[in-house]
């Protein structure tokens, strides 16, 4: 039996211990927020928070989370709730058909989370693994550089149209 903190709860199973974490979460917890792409740790889609660390649940065997505290997509906000960067997604219209999202933002999240000024160069290297076959980048960036305290300057939601580009 492995048991670990799911979203702040207490959860334990018993599938295989080499079952891999994203496996576990979407099958046995029935939620579906995270992603199958690649299964090899390459596309990101299946990023979770391991102790408030983006990790690829995918190749993440479900023993190795013995103890420790996971948070998916569904425990970052509430739709009353908003998390800042789910909101930002929301104003900037990020998504195109949505499959890398929950990735992209869990993993833009433990950045935040590390680093609330971040630079353009630093979305860039954290989100660099996070790929999007529908290529958002553009909107994705501008989204985390509105929530970080730097990017409120560069990218004030209110001078930004609805197709998340930024107005002289
Ligand atoms: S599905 Fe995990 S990195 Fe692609
Ligand atoms: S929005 Fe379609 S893959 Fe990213």
């Amino acid at each position: 039996m492995i048991e670990f903190k799911l979203n702040g709860k207490t959860v334990r199973t018993d599938d295989d211990p080499m079952t891999p974490l994203l496996w576990v979460v979407r099958d046995t917890f029935k939620l579906t927020g995270s992603k199958f792409g690649c299964g090899a740790g390459l596309c990101g889609a299946c990023t979770m928070h391991v102790d408030g660390q983006a990790q690829r649940t995918c190749i993440l065997p479900v023993s190795a989370v013995e103890g420790r505290d996971i948070t998916t997509i569904e425990g970052l906000g509430t739709p009353e709730d908003l998390h800042p960067l789910q909101a930002a997604w929301n104003e900037h219209s990020v998504p195109q058909c949505g499959y890398c999202q929950s990735g992209q933002i869990m993993t833009a999240a433990a950045l935040l989370e590390s680093n609330p000024d971040v630079t353009e160069a630093d979305v860039d290297a954290a989100l660099a693994g996070n790929l999007c076959r529908c290529g958002c980048y553009v909107r994705i960036k501008k989204a985390i550089m509105s929530v970080g305290s730097q990017g409120v300057a560069f990218y004030d939601a209110s001078k930004t149209s609805a197709a998340g580009e930024v107005e002289a």
